[in-house]
């Protein structure tokens, strides 16, 4: 039945060929009629197109005839076997093509092209093979599977009346048919035992050699076969697929096909398993009759199963490989994040500073207080640091942070021990410290916040609209006096202040003195800053004997305090550069007292408001207090009832020698402990 009508078709497709060799000329002689001759003409133009030649990149739309378990799959495979024992698959192009010249009985040259893969289920062990074969018959019916390759059977193997040529993918090796080995490509004519065979491998033209390849190891392999009609040559020659065709077959075999060929032969491939499991595929397929098999769009093939899986698999790991970078990199970016984080607000904290009650505020709650020490919430400059207005966030109570750069390690823990202590003092006319932070060279001292600024804005800034009065100098001096008494004699230790001046005075919403910074000038010694190490006070301010002793005590913080008295009331600098040569307040104030003018010296911005013997006491308090005999000078509780009227003022000598007021020798007792 299948022979008969293939013989039919056979006959058909032959009368087709045949009409361009002789009758064309034949029809021309006769001149034909045009639209004759076109349909003519065009005729054998479809069949050796449509036959003669064909690419397939993918069978989707193939004319294939497929027997046993071949299958196209949906996505264009051509699986000619899969992973079943003892199976056997064949698929042949439809239509048989002519591979004899009629007129001479040669075969024609061709040409053919494929792509094959053989996937074993476990690596390295497969059965049997695959062939490019050509067939007298559609399908090979009687052949066996395993090493007969679906090609052959046991009693026509080797029989020269079947007419087959095929190239064989030989992954077994089969002693009975004499293979060499087990991975071998052969050229069979008519039966199993190759005429020809080599290891699979490939020519490099590199380095001039070929290489192996494994039929069985799942990529895809090309393999060209040639014939040419001229040399009765056979090549057959194999890459992978990413290597363009070699120069050098890998089997090339003198061998006259006319005798092995019918007349019209269809072509195909024929595969075969055994008891391993594996499968056969071809990807594409081009063939081409007198001429070379036109080249396969390789990118456009389709994709093996496992290929899909290991893209997928590929496309996993790739995924995974940046999902773990993109994590490491924002991991590293956090850390970096945190680290820089930690560094802004980085503190130190030693043990001994456990030791004492003050509080400590976090660096970065003072950061925050006074947004980032920022220059608009700067409030002043001044010989210790910066000091800038802050808001706690949690309370919301207004600060003000002086910050000090220090870089003696030594005089730190000193400094902070004072401090701490410093933080224990209580007084309504001393500023409070309420705490402090330590950074690496950094220290942070925390205060109450005085809204109204320092005094000296208020003595000597013509832009502060409001002009102290005189009463409220007086309480503001009274306040400072009773402030310095508190450090002097009132709590446990005695704190020399060493730099009382009207800048070192804190206003409160209320016009309150308070004295600020006391014991801070303890730093200078500590040795942060050269320039201002052995400067201990501010000039003008400081007592004579101290320039000499260099050691500070109460009196000389009541020699500063009385100069601070007549800066108050006089609303002048204790140095007077205006005058030449410069003139020392003290000096200019005794002056003028002892020319009998003292009511002179008064701030004029006072505008005569004031009582004139209260002021004038002042004023004689302030001589007494800044007298450049240290004997003379009151104790600041003499100062206390002075002021408050409880105690007489001494007479006052004219040259402002020699006044003293009772047991003068007290303030020897208090000095610097
Ligand atoms: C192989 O193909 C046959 C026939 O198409 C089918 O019955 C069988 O299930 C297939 N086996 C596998 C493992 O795909
Ligand atoms: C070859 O096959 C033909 C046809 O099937 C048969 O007549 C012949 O006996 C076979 N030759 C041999 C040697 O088996
Ligand atoms: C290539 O394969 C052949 C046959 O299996 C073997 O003899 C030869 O050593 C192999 N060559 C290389 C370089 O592996
Ligand atoms: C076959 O290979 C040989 C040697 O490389 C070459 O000379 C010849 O042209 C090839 N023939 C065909 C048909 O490709």
């Amino acid at each position: 039945m299948l022979n008969r009508s293939m013989v039919t078709h056979h006959k058909m497709w032959q009368i087709t060929t045949k009409l361009p060799k002789k009758k064309i000329p034949i029809l021309l002689q006769m001149e034909v009629k045009l639209p004759l001759l076109l349909v003519i003409c065009l005729l054998p133009g479809i069949t050796a197109t449509k036959y003669d030649e064909f690419t397939y990149n993918g069978f989707n739309r193939s004319e294939l005839y497929l027997d046993g378990i071949a299958e196209i799959t949906t996505n264009g495979l051509l699986r000619l076997t899969n992973s079943t024992e003892s199976q056997q698959g064949h698929a042949f192009h439809k239509v048989p093509l002519r591979f004899k010249n009629t007129s001479d009985g040669n075969v024609h040259s061709f040409s053919t092209c494929f792509v094959f893969a053989i996937p074993p289920e476990y690596p390295d062990v497969s059965g049997n093979g695959l062939a490019f074969v050509l067939s007298p018959t559609r399908g090979l019916p009687g052949a066996l599977t395993k090493q007969y390759l679906g090609l052959f059977n046991s009693t026509n193997n080797g029989n020269s009346s079947n007419h087959i040529l095929a190239i064989e993918l030989d992954t077994v090796l089969n002693i009975e048919f004499r293979d060499i080995n087990n991975n071998h490509v052969g050229i069979d004519v008519n039966g199993l035992t190759s005429l020809n065979a080599a290891p699979a491998s490939y020519f490099t033209e590199k380095i001039g050699e070929f290489k192996n390849l494994s039929l069985v190891s799942r990529e895809p392999m090309l393999v060209w076969v040639d014939y040419s009609n001229q040399e009765k040559k056979l090549n057959v020659t194999m890459s992978p697929i990413s290597v363009p065709k070699p120069s050098r077959p890998l089997l090339s075999s003198l061998i006259d096909l006319s005798s092995v060929l019918l007349d019209t032969m269809y072509i195909g491939f024929s595969s075969s398993t055994g008891s391993m499991l594996t499968s056969h595929y071809v990807l594409g397929w081009s063939f081409k009759m007198n001429g070379q098999a036109p080249a396969l769009n390789l990118s456009s093939l389709p994709s093996l199963p496992f290929e899909k899986h290991r893209r997928k698999l590929t496309a996993l790991i790739i995924w995974v490989a940046l999902g773990v970078v993109v994590f490491i990199a924002i991991t590293a970016c956090c850390i970096a994040y945190i680290i820089r984080r930690k560094a802004r607000y980085a503190e130190v904290l030693e043990e001994w500073e456990l030791e004492h009650r003050t509080h400590r505020f976090s660096y970065k709650e003072l950061f925050k207080a006074t947004k980032g020490f920022r220059e608009e919430n700067l409030l002043g400059v001044g010989g210790f640091g910066r000091v800038y207005k802050g808001k706690l966030p949690s309370s919301k109570t207004e600060i003000a942070v002086k910050r000090i750069s220090h870089d003696s390690k030594q005089g730190m823990r000193e400094f902070v021990g004072e401090i701490a202590s410093n933080s224990q003092l209580r007084h309504r006319n001393l500023v409070q410290l309420l705490g402090y932070s330590r950074r690496k060279g950094e220290l942070l001292l925390v205060y109450e916040f005085m809204s109204n600024g320092s005094l000296d804005k208020f003595l000597y800034d013509a832009n502060k609209p409001t002009t102290l009065g005189s009463s409220q100098r007086l309480k503001i001096i009274k306040g400072v006096a009773s402030g310095l008494l508190y450090l002097h004699e009132e709590w446990e230790q005695i704190v020399v202040h060493r730099d009382i001046k009207a800048s070192n005075v804190l206003l409160d919403g209320e016009m309150n003195g308070k004295l600020g910074d006391f014991g801070l000038s303890r730093l200078y010694d500590h040795g942060s800053d050269p320039q201002i190490t052995h400067v201990v006070g501010t000039f003008g301010y400081i007592a004579p004997e101290l320039t000499k002793t260099g050691r500070a005590t109460t009196s000389t913080d009541v020699f500063a305090f009385g100069v601070f008295i007549l800066e108050v009331v006089c609303g002048r600098r204790p140095i007077m550069q205006q005058e030449s040569p410069d003139l020392h307040l003290v000096d200019w104030v005794l002056g003028s007292w002892r020319n009998g003018v003292i009511l002179e010296v008064i701030d004029a911005r006072l505008g005569g408001d004031y009582d004139v013997g209260e002021v004038e006491l002042i004023l004689k308090i302030g001589l007494l207090c800044s007298n450049p005999v240290r004997a003379a000078r009151p104790t600041m509780r003499q100062v206390m009832q002075l002021l408050d009227g409880d105690l007489s003022l001494p007479e006052i000598p004219k040259d402002g020698m020699g006044i003293a007021v009772s047991s003068p020798n007290h303030a020897e007792e208090l000095e610097e402990s």
